[in-house]
């Protein structure tokens, strides 16, 4: 590891793995020693993201993987799905790739997620690692072993739990993201301010522009916190029997509004942004906020370039089916929506509410 690189670890007995975060960490062969060996490694990436980082990837890993295969996967949220999914499984049976096989999962969030859920199910599992190339991915889905596709009535409907070998998040990859993609990126790490670092979240609002403008040492501390505190929940609550659901703050709604618009419309970490808007507003009518909380949420997340309002999903009963679609969630219990709200600024819990309250929530920040 370069001094320039940090690592959170997280603690998971059998399961523990590092997040190692610095620039230019993809290039060098040090960042895989740990591995376990084997004959073969499957890089998974997408058409966009491999013609930008796969050979360097390659590069790393040769020495330790005599035979290095490639998948390339389409580009795009409307692709995770089944028959992507069965690429990956096509390119392991083609090659004859064994249950030693290390696939790689190079890209976002969506590469990652499909990476992952190949990783669980081939031939009962095998290892993986996140190298994960957008914001989003490096502080928030390539961490903690969450693994899905969607199905088109729920997002992330059917996946698995599985957790990587290692993270590896070379915050140079992130200069060539989209500048949509780096502000869809902000929304997974402003979360972590309100459901659990209010430190966090003031030093966010004195660096915002920092990490728009892709300061390097704002994009490091930004990554590292946002690892480290969803290290901390996942180490406790692996598998969302609680805790961990708080890290779907702003979810409940963001999920209803992807799924809505139809996938890749809204980009995951846009919804989420309005979502979190929402959960804040329905925090504040249920009293465990007050407006001045509210106000400042929104004006950060403007800030980031991101979306305050949530879209019409129906215009003649939109807060229905924003409650229709909601209603297929994970955290639904019985049918009974569950949200991740704010109970004073740095702390979330996870109740239902009224309808009627959420009626009147989505009607004021809709549309
Ligand atoms: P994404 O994977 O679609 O990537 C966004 C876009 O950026 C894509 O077009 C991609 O090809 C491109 N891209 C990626 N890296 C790039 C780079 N360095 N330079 C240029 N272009 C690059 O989207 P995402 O925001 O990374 O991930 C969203 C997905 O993550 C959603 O499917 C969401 O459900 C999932 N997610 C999962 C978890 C989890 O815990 N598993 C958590 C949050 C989100
Ligand atoms: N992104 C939410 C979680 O990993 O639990």
């Amino acid at each position: 590891m370069s001094s320039r690189e940090e690592c959170v670890s997280i603690d998971l007995e059998g399961r523990s793995y590092n997040i190692v975060v610095g620039a230019g960490s993809l290039h060098a062969a040090t960042t895989f020693e740990g591995l376990p060996s084997a004959h073969a490694a499957l890089i998974v990436s997408n058409t966009t993201i491999a013609p930008l980082y796969a050979a360097t990837l390659r590069s790393a890993i040769k020495s330790r993987f005599p035979v290095v295969h490639e998948v390339l996967l389409p580009d795009g949220e409307a692709y995770k799905n089944w028959e992507t999914l069965q690429l990956i499984f096509d390119a392991l049976l083609s090659n004859a790739c064994d249950r030693k096989t290390v696939l790689f999962a190079l890209g976002g969030g969506v590469v990652g997620d499909m990476t992952g859920f190949a990783a669980a199910s081939y031939m009962r599992g095998v290892p993986f690692v996140q190298v994960p190339t957008t914001l989003l991915a490096q502080v928030d889905s390539s961490v903690g072993g969450k693994t899905a596709i969607n199905h088109p009535q729920g997002k992330n409907m059917i996946g698995a739990f599985y957790q990587p070998r290692l993270v590896v998040c070379d915050l140079a990859t992130l200069d060539s993201l989209p500048l949509r993609e780096l502000s869809a990126g902000l929304a997974e790490v402003i979360k972590y301010g309100p459901i659990a670092d209010v430190d966090f979240l003031d030093w966010l609002e004195s660096s915002i522009e920092d990490l728009l403008a892709r300061d390097r040492t704002a994009l490091a501390h930004a990554v590292r916190r946002s690892c480290e505190i969803k290290a901390w929940v996942v180490s406790q609550d692996e598998k969302e029997t609680g805790l961990r659901a708080i890290l779907n703050f702003g979810h409940t709604f963001g999920h209803a509004i992807e799924a809505g618009m139809g996938y890749g419309v809204w980009l995951h970490g846009e919804g989420v942004a309005a979502g979190m808007v929402l959960a804040a507003g329905l925090s504040r009518r249920l009293g465990l906020v007050d407006a001045a909380f509210v106000e400042r949420l929104t004006a950060l997340i403007a800030r980031a370039g991101l979306p305050t309002k949530g879209p019409v999903l129906d215009a003649a009963d939109n807060a229905g089916r924003y409650l229709e679609l909601m209603r297929i969630d994970k955290k639904s219990e019985g049918g009974e929506i569950r949200f991740v709200l704010i109970d004073g600024p740095g702390k979330a819990v996870v109740r239902a509410a009224p309808d009627a309250l959420v009626r009147e929530v989505i009607d004021a920040c809709c549309g």
